[in-house]
């Protein structure tokens, strides 16, 4: 039976990837930095736990779901966002070499500029303008540095069994009858669920490379605060505030690109999975949720 090790299992992504797969199909080594029931510990920054841990497990395939995901933290703690980011998968994909699996690593549309005005593909220049997109780039390249068999795939707006937008704007509605948000920066919701299936399709092939992964469609972040509270009923009023607003009342945000609509070019020049309309993954998402 495949062997799939997940770092960061407990996160968004990671909660997914165990989800996406049938119980009888794969064997899990699950991973996160804190040891609990079934989750082994492992700190992605350690390249001596990395190369220990895989060297016992030999995995054949390295889904890594850990990241400094916080992109205002990262702006003051460049050396963990570093570590984390960038150190971490270039550990992991030493260690998927050292045994020959597969290495999966997730990204960002952050790693672009933003400036643009067509979504971005694969063959565009990343150019980012946080610490968080920086140290994800940096991230990238060390995976394709040192993991053979990998792939890298940039995803968006995430959201899943976690911390996340959603559930940040729903929890906002219970209190607050109207919101703030930020209507001028472009991008494109994705589900983790959503992800996790186009990662498991993806993983089983040889189509190695980097990928956007990012859900159909593209909205801004005012109109999917309407769009979660239409579809659960809720009449808090959103106030659509320019990314200039939002700055002066939250001096402490990073700085984050204006576009950053992904088109999954790659996956549609070289296979016929697509994936879902971001309209339909919110629904879905807020049906089981
Ligand atoms: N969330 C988004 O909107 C978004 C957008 C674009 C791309 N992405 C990318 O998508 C991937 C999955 O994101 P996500 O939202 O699922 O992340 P998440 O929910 O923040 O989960 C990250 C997990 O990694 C763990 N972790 C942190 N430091 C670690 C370390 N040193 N060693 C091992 N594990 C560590 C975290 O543990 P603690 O919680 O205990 O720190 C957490 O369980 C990441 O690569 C992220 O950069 C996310």
């Amino acid at each position: 039976m495949k062997k799939i090790l997940v770092t960061g299992c407990n996160g968004q992504l990671g909660r997914a990837i165990r989800k996406a797969y049938k119980q009888d199909e794969v064997t899990f080594v699950n991973t996160d930095v804190v040891e609990g029931e079934g989750v082994v510990a492992l700190d992605i920054t350690r390249i001596e736990s990395v190369m220990e841990l895989v060297l016992a497990e030999k995995p054949d395939v390295i889904i890594n779901c850990a990241a400094h995901t916080n992109v205002d933290a990262c702006e003051k703690e460049w050396d963990l966002a570093y570590q984390i980011n960038a150190i971490g998968p270039r550990n992991l994909s030493i260690a998927a070499n050292a045994v020959d699996a597969k290495m999966i690593h997730v990204s960002t549309d952050y790693v672009f500029e933003g400036n643009g005005t067509v979504p971005y593909t694969e063959f565009d220049e990343p150019n980012p303008v946080s610490a968080y997109g920086k140290t994800k780039l940096e991230g990238e390249k060390f995976v394709k540095e040192f993991a053979k068999k990998h792939f890298i795939f940039r995803t968006a707006w995430l959201y899943g069994d976690g911390k996340n937008f959603v559930k940040t704007m729903l929890r906002l509605s219970e209190t607050y009858e109207q919101v703030n948000v930020v209507c001028d920066q472009l991008g494109t919701p994705t589900s983790a669920k959503e992800l996790a299936k186009m990662i498991r399709y993806l993983e089983s092939t040889e189509n190695y490379g980097t990928f956007h992964a990012t859900c159909e469609g593209d909205t801004n972040w005012a109109a999917f605060t309407e769009e979660i509270f239409r579809l659960t009923g809720k009449d808090t009023k959103v106030n659509h505030v320019t990314s200039e607003q939002y700055a002066q009342m939250n001096p402490a945000s990073a700085k984050r690109p204006v576009f950053s609509i992904l088109d999954n070019y790659m996956l549609k020049l070289t296979s016929d999975y697509r994936m879902a309309d971001w309209h339909d993954a919110l629904k879905e998402y807020l049906d089981e949720n």
